[in-house]
């Protein structure tokens, strides 16, 4: 039994739902994605099953390069940015944590450790931060660059700063805002530590002119699976996502990276592994096929080819490919997602996909687990997951929103709850509590400086 033996849940705030033309269907607002109204929606559905969080995906940029995809998805419309939308949803919830993506690559420390704490502010302790390092293509053009910088050169930049935003972060002890309406002093400046960094990347003195978060840190959260990516996620992840299309696949990154997280000395159930799950629920079986039939009948082939060229880095023409042909091993290597990539085409070798079969798969999951049929089939899957260690909880991806949600809240958590695996009511104030996850101590506190220099 695992100390921390309870699933996590997850669930992705979008707005027409994982599949990019969802927003077809009636039951959607077609305007969801600038709607806060239906982003508050998936709030109060996911806080009223006791989610642990609300997650807001997040890139600087539109996704997509052919003209014929960008007609047809909702994805080139990124809709209200993440710290923007989880800023106005924890006025709006009380319990549930939020997560929201910022790149590393496209900021400076010390705005992030600014807004997260910000938010942390906001929410009384129930903000999270997903490091990203970039990855889409078109991100390095808004930003006075051609190209993204080199994958290993973003992770580089990237432990710089998570580094200078968590030491902004303690640049104010916990109890140093006094606020003495007797004496006159409202901060001790004993309890007043400048950052001074000077690094590769970064000069930053400090301090952060925002009080500690309440949770010390917001969590920290990380979904790299390229070997950098995988050292950066034992290192600083607190919660991991990843795609993992099979449970083979989901207990090899389990086990992998909760070894490396001992070996750098790390508790191992302070890093909780997340896995996407892409479900679709129906009564029976049928209900479940039909309903992914009808979000097909959505699609146009540019939308299946679009997608699957942003997933494989944007290597080949798969306009000018015969679609009946089989993937070949490989491809070229991408510098964008590059272990998106190569999942993907371990998958389609293993089980010998042609191109029109993989364009597919990645339009449906995009290489995360999906679970089509009833209640029990997806429960029984995620508590499989669960047991056999591939997985602490679940990032939960619905296709279409807000029935998808609507759907697993009302029919798979049930279940689960059934199986003694998932809460039905919150257990602590911050995320951190509701996670298992500790409160970081400041450092600094043993170590005051008596002055400005
Ligand atoms: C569930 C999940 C959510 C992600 N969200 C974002 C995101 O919001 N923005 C982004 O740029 N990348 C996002 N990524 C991509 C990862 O940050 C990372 O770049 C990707 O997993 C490839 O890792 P690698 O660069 O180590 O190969 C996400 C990945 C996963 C699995």
């Amino acid at each position: 039994m695992r100390p921390n033996d309870e699933m996590k849940l997850g669930v992705m705030l979008l707005q027409g739902g994982g599949h990019e033309t969802a927003w077809r269907d009636p039951s959607v607002p077609a305007n969801g994605g600038v709607d806060i109204n239906h982003f508050a929606h998936q709030a109060a559905l996911a806080e009223g099953a006791a989610f642990h969080f609300l997650f807001r995906a997040d890139t600087p940029s539109v996704v997509d390069e052919d003209l014929g995809t960008i007609a047809r998805v909702s994805g080139n419309d990124g809709g209200i940015e993440a710290i923007t939308l989880l800023s106005a949803l924890s006025s709006r919830t009380e319990n549930i944590g939020l997560v929201a993506t910022a790149t590393t690559t496209y900021h400076h420390p010390y705005h992030l450790a600014r807004m997260f704490a910000s938010l942390d502010h906001l929410s009384r302790g129930r903000a999270a931060w997903n490091i990203v390092t970039s990855g889409y293509k078109f991100e390095a053009a808004n930003f006075g660059e051609n190209e993204l910088p080199d994958h290993d050169m973003r992770y580089a930049r990237a432990r710089e700063f998570v580094e200078v935003v968590k030491g902004l972060w303690d640049t104010w002890e916990d109890d140093a805002f006094i606020r003495d309406r007797k004496s006159g002093i409202f901060a001790d400046t004993a309890k007043l530590h400048l950052l001074n960094h000077r690094g590769d990347h970064f000069s930053v003195r400090g301090p952060l002119n925002i009080a500690r978060p309440p949770q010390g840190y917001p969590v920290l959260v990380q979904a790299g699976a390229s070997d950098a990516g995988i050292a950066f996620a034992a290192e600083f992840g607190e919660v991991i996502f990843t795609a993992a299309p099979s449970l083979e696949h989901g207990k090899r990154y389990y086990s992998a990276l909760k070894e490396k997280v001992r070996a750098l000395g790390r508790e191992d159930d302070q890093l909780l592994i997340m896995p996407g799950i892409v479900p679709i629920v129906g009564r029976t079986e049928q209900e479940a096929a039909e309903k992914l039939e009808k979000l097909h009948s959505y699609t146009h082939i540019d939308v299946l080819t679009g997608v699957a060229d942003r997933w494989l880095g944007f290597v080949t023409d798969l306009h000018s490919i015969n679609l009946d042909s089989l993937v070949p091993e490989a491809l070229p290597q991408t510098n964008l997602f590059q272990s998106r990539q190569k999942l993907l085409l371990e998958l389609a070798a293993r089980h010998k996909f042609t191109w029109r079969q993989l364009i597919r798969f990645i339009y449906d999951s995009k290489g995360h687990l999906m679970v089509v049929g009833t209640p029990d089939k997806i429960a029984d899957t995620m508590v499989e997951w669960f047991d056999q260690r591939a997985a602490d909880g679940f990032n939960v991806l619905p296709a279409i929103l807000p029935n998808g949600l609507k759907e697993f809240v009302e029919l798979v958590v049930p279940e689960l709850r059934q199986r003694g695996k998932f809460r039905s009511r919150y257990s602590g104030q911050t995320l951190r509590e509701n996670l298992g996850l500790k409160r970081p101590l400041n450092p600094f506190t043993q170590a005051p400086v008596s002055s400005l220099p």
